[in-house]
């Protein structure tokens, strides 16, 4: 692609080119997260606001990347970051335990339904880890089953070839033997996770819980509650990662959203209010697989999971978590972020049928998608009765789409994004006039019929 749209985005970003230049020789494609990998180059931000950022052209964006889904309520809260503040003025680090990590845990368990005990990581993909390991501890069984397509960090398990149907690897350099107790199933299939609980050798099932990337793929809401179920009968824990959905699907995630309380959830992103952070929340039963026994050296040698981390419960980010969690637990920030993103998806789906597009939106509360080309499927409520595959992304149509956006002050994250309650009308509207913009720019371009 090299028309007008390219050679505006390279006008308007000389700063952001340079720099990408200059990480070229610094990290592999430039980048520190594949996420963060754009074509011709990426934007570099230097500071960022509620629901803006911007980047160091001087250019404004209303941001839907969030702090990869970590910033609820929107970027530099003031109270979350005088949390901060106020902690790291204390230290940064005292290898020892401390006040900010009881008030943390104590917010985790108000919070979240499932949660007696908490233990902290340092990110989701650790919690996630941990969260396998404890269950395949709890259980004495290796399998674990986790639906296609669904991520869970990048950790041994869930990466790489994750079964014979999937030809293309996610990541090499994980030895295929590693995924002899792995199963991958396809989500939204009963009678498959009937049958492969049946031989009761499963320790755990992990899933998404509003469906692969954040609900790209929604799952269906009744397949959620026939896991509660079929997991409880044959012995198998029940573990919903909510890395993205937990404090934003609702106040208590989407298992207070859905009514279904699994084994374990993991947690990290909003839990730390955009430090870094994790957990793995669930009852004393499980939890307690990691306490260390005073006078039982078997117990701790033989048969506890053990755990470590030198950033576990960072006082900097507990105080900035508990300050967050604080904020959202009267579900305002849940319920304003909900109505920003509804706002945005039903504004999209009126401009689309107005310029005639062939496109759709939906939301699954403040996480939202776009579905660009022909023969999308229009899911209206993707909870309730969700096809399982929205597909119709064309990927031709999505990197000029971005491209333009980013021309006209908009930063999408993947095929949507994520909506914080500093979103209000005004960054909404900004958001569909640069959709409109956009739109008219790809036609021009010939890209869109
Ligand atoms: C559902 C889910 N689980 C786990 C992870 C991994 O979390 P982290 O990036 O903190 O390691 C992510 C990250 O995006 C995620 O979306």
């Amino acid at each position: 692609m090299n028309g007008k749209i390219l050679s505006e985005y390279e006008a308007r970003h000389p700063k952001s080119k340079s720099l990408a230049g200059r990480a070229e020789g610094l990290f592999p494609s430039g980048v520190t997260h594949d996420a963060r990998a754009f074509f011709p180059f990426r934007i570099y931000v230097d500071h960022a606001q509620g629901a803006r950022k911007w980047d160091v052209d001087g250019n404004m964006y209303i941001d839907y990347i969030g702090g990869h889904g970590s910033l609820l309520l929107g970027h530099r809260h003031p109270e979350v970051m005088e949390a901060a503040s106020s902690a790291a003025g204390k230290g940064t680090h005292f290898g020892s335990s401390h006040l900010y990590e009881l008030e943390w845990a104590e917010q985790v368990i108000d919070l979240v339904p499932c949660a007696q005990k908490v233990r902290f990581t340092s990110s989701g993909t650790e919690a996630t880890m941990m969260a396998l390991r404890l269950a395949r501890a709890y259980t004495g069984r290796d399998r674990v089953i986790k639906f296609a397509d669904h991520f869970h960090g990048w950790h041994d398990i869930v990466v790489g070839r994750q079964s014979n149907q999937e030809a293309t690897p996610t990541s090499v350099g994980v030895p295929d033997s590693f995924y002899d107790s792995l199963t991958v199933l396809p989500p939204n299939d009963t009678t498959l996770l009937a049958d492969a609980l049946s031989s009761r050798d499963v320790a755990a099932v992990i899933i998404e819980p509003t469906g692969a990337h954040w609900g790209m793929h929604p799952v269906a809401t009744n397949f959620l509650r026939q896991i509660r179920d079929l997991t409880e009968k044959t012995g198998t824990l029940f573990i919903m990662d909510e890395v993205i959905t937990g404090f934003r699907a609702s106040k208590g995630g989407a298992q207070e959203r859905y009514s279904i309380t699994p084994d374990l959830s993991t947690h990290a992103k909003i839990l730390a209010g955009g430090f870094p952070g994790g957990c793995v929340a669930g009852p004393n039963s499980i939890l307690n697989i990691l306490e260390l026994r005073e006078s039982d050296q078997h117990w701790n040698k033989e048969e506890r999971v053990a755990h470590q981390g030198t950033y576990n419960g960072n006082p900097v980010s507990a105080a900035a978590g508990t300050e967050t969690l604080r904020l959202i637990s009267n579900g305002n920030h849940t319920d304003q972020a909900e109505k920003s993103a509804s706002l945005l998806v039903n504004s999209l789906e009126v401009l689309f049928q107005a310029k005639s597009v062939d496109a759709s939106a939906w939301n699954v509360s403040s996480m939202w998608h776009l579905n660009m080309g022909a023969g999308g499927v229009r899911p209206d409520d993707a909870e309730a009765d969700p096809p399982y595959e929205p597909a119709g992304i064309r990927p031709d149509l999505m990197h000029p789409l971005r491209l333009s956006l980013y021309n006209h002050g908009v930063d999408l994250m993947a095929d949507g994004g994520m909506v914080s309650s500093a979103h209000g009308q005004e960054e909404i509207g900004l958001t569909v006039d640069a959709f409109s913009s956009a739109i008219d720019e790809l036609r021009d371009e010939g890209l869109l019929e």
